[in-house]
């Protein structure tokens, strides 16, 4: 299989496809060559997994095996594996007689960008990938190894699921593994990877993590498969209508980022680590640019439409601002209205929350505050600085919003915000309405540093929803209600639709020229840089789930 980024795949084209006897037929060679030529045939048995035909299989449905994939997940030559003659210890339904070196999982560390992760990658030509005691074991080591040395966990996942014929031990692996998942989390980054079916409980390691990417056509997750779907519901859906790609993407919100192909989830990956720390305690790497600090921007003078109601692509602000242009938007299909992602401001990596306008006029409704809560308490975890351009019109009215629990998943970005003790620097761009202006990284909520574009509007509600409310009585009873509407509210606009009165009271440290965003978030971010802030000491906090 070729590799578009010039490495290349891992050859497995031997002829093995029998099970493996590890113990070397139960003949200890005699002489230490013989010793060393085991060792070498073993280790050729263990890296053809489960023959040759389910390789051949594996490359058939447009996929690359487990090895393949580390290969191009991680630094050229870096893979130290560990674990490859651990096999299961089942008897039952004939598994005594089949027995792969490794037991379906590849496990190791390595590096990305010179940087140490662990990796584990699951070979579906092996029992399909299934979980068994050892395979969970295997994980289980790796997991252990990255949270004393504090380094990432990368996850390929690519499994039918509990081994089926080890029943309840299967079960208990998976349970080991979760734990695991949660007593990592916050700890050093978990990322997953889902590159062929995740089913059953298996879904939910890669939930815990912090991230997870799928592939389209290739990669399924779901609690319960299509047969049982049809069985229960009688709704009858394939497998890409219930757990494809752009499913979780966009409407479940379960995944992060829907890849083209392997390659391109593998090089995500790759992508992603280099903007986080290795874990809790260290801050993410500094990586030098060549666009100089000071960069102005004349066209971000332009870029809000004069009319209030029209829209504009915060995206364009935020590619204007950032180091290169360079934004890895996080959960790009999922509640668009609002942007989440990571860039660099002077090499230093940030997240970057945004209201989208273009999208719902960027307002706040379920998806949009259950989606930023999490990227703000992943930053928050890994030392990342906040990033946070308004343009919130407010929460969003109706039945559906209101019976879905709006309060219960807005407070989750309010409370998220209120938490966050890292850097945290706010730029209003224009709409700072009602509540949505607290939640959205105001002073109010320990945001350090709040800018104002001379667009700006903070107020409890636009302009046209005030007057109306305040002034209902004095324009219905005007000899000229129209008129009377329309001076209303240009006093009124005149009054609260700006953000000196926001910045009189010190609720804006400054109101700014577009065009000079980037020099001041960054000169903000330095002089942050050492900020330390804390939280009261407790076991922990109770956000509304
Ligand atoms: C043991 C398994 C297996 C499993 C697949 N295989 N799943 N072996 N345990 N769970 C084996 C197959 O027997 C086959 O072996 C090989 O893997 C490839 O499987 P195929 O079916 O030929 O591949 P494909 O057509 O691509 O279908 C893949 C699949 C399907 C969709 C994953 O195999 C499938 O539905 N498997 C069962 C999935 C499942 O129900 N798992 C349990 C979920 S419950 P050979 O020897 O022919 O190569 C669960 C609970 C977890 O996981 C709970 C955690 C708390």
């Amino acid at each position: 299989m070729s590799m578009e980024n010039g490495k290349s795949a891992t050859s497995t084209a031997l002829n093995g496809t029998s099970p493996v006897t590890p113990s070397a037929n139960g003949n200890v060679p005699a002489t230490t060559e013989a010793k060393i030529e085991q060792l070498r045939r073993l280790q050729k048995e263990a890296k053809l997994g489960g023959g040759q035909k389910r390789i051949d299989a594996q490359h058939a449905k447009g996929k690359l095996t487990a090895r393949e994939r580390i290969e191009v997940l991680l630094d050229d030559d870096t893979f130290e594996e560990l674990d490859m003659f651990v096999t299961h210890r089942s008897t039952d339904f004939g598994l005594a007689e089949q027995k792969y070196l490794g037991d379906g999982v590849v496990t190791g560390y390595g590096k990305i960008d010179g940087r140490l992760v662990f990796v584990f990658s699951q070979d579906f030509t092996v029992f399909g990938g299934s979980l068994s005691e050892t395979h969970a074991e295997k994980i289980c080591k790796v997991m252990d190894l990255a949270m004393k040395n504090g380094a990432p966990v990368i996850g390929l996942n690519d499994s039918g699921g509990a081994r089926i014929q080890e029943g309840v031990v299967s079960l208990g692996g998976y349970a080991d593994i979760f734990l695991r998942n949660v007593l990592a989390s916050g700890v050093v980054p978990q990322l997953s990877a889902i590159l062929g079916p995740c089913a059953g409980g298996a879904v939910y390691s890669p939930a815990m993590t912090d991230f997870i990417l799928m592939v389209k056509d290739t990669s399924h997750m779901f609690v319960t498969g299509p047969n049982v779907v049809k069985t229960v519901t009688h709704e009858d859906v394939t497998f890409e209508e219930l757990g494809g790609a752009m499913v979780h993407n966009s409407v479940s919100g379960v995944a992060h980022f829907a890849l083209e192909n392997e390659e391109q989830c593998l090089l995500t990956v790759r992508n992603l680590v280099g903007y986080l720390p290795s874990n809790n305690l260290e801050d993410p790497p500094i990586v030098p640019t060549q666009d100089p600090i000071g960069r102005r921007d004349e066209e971000l003078n332009h870029i809000v439409p004069a009319v209030a109601t029209r829209s504009y692509d915060m995206k364009e602000i935020i590619h204007r601002v950032v180091d290169d242009g360079q934004f890895l938007e996080v959960h790009a299909h999922y509640a668009p209205n609002i942007v989440v992602g990571l860039a660099r401001l002077g090499g230093r990596s940030v997240g970057i929350i945004a209201q989208n306008p273009v999208v719902l006029a960027g307002v706040l409704d379920i998806n949009s505050s259950a989606k930023a809560a999490r990227f703000v308490r992943f930053c928050d975890s890994f030392n990342i600085p906040l990033i946070t351009f308004v343009d919130v019109p407010g929460f969003l009215p109706g039945v559906g919003q209101e019976h879905g629990g709006i309060i219960r998943h807005g407070a989750k970005l309010l409370y998220a915000y209120c938490e966050a003790t890292v850097p945290k620097v706010t730029v209003i761009v224009r709409k700072a309405y009602g509540g949505a202006y607290d939640v959205m990284s105001s002073k109010h909520v320990r945001s350090d540093i709040n800018y104002a574009w001379p667009t700006a509007e903070i107020a409890v509600m636009g302009v046209d929803g005030a007057v109306n409310i305040i002034f209902k009585d004095q324009i219905e009873k005007s000899e000229d209600p129209e008129e009377t509407r329309k001076r209303l509210v240009a006093e009124y606009t005149a009054k609260f639709a700006n953000p000196y009165v926001a910045a009189g009271r010190g609720y804006i440290d400054d109101i700014i020229e577009p065009k000079d965003t980037r020099p001041k978030l960054i000169a903000a971010l330095e002089m942050l840089k050492n900020k330390r802030d804390t939280n009261p000491p407790k076991k922990h906090g109770n956000i509304p789930l």
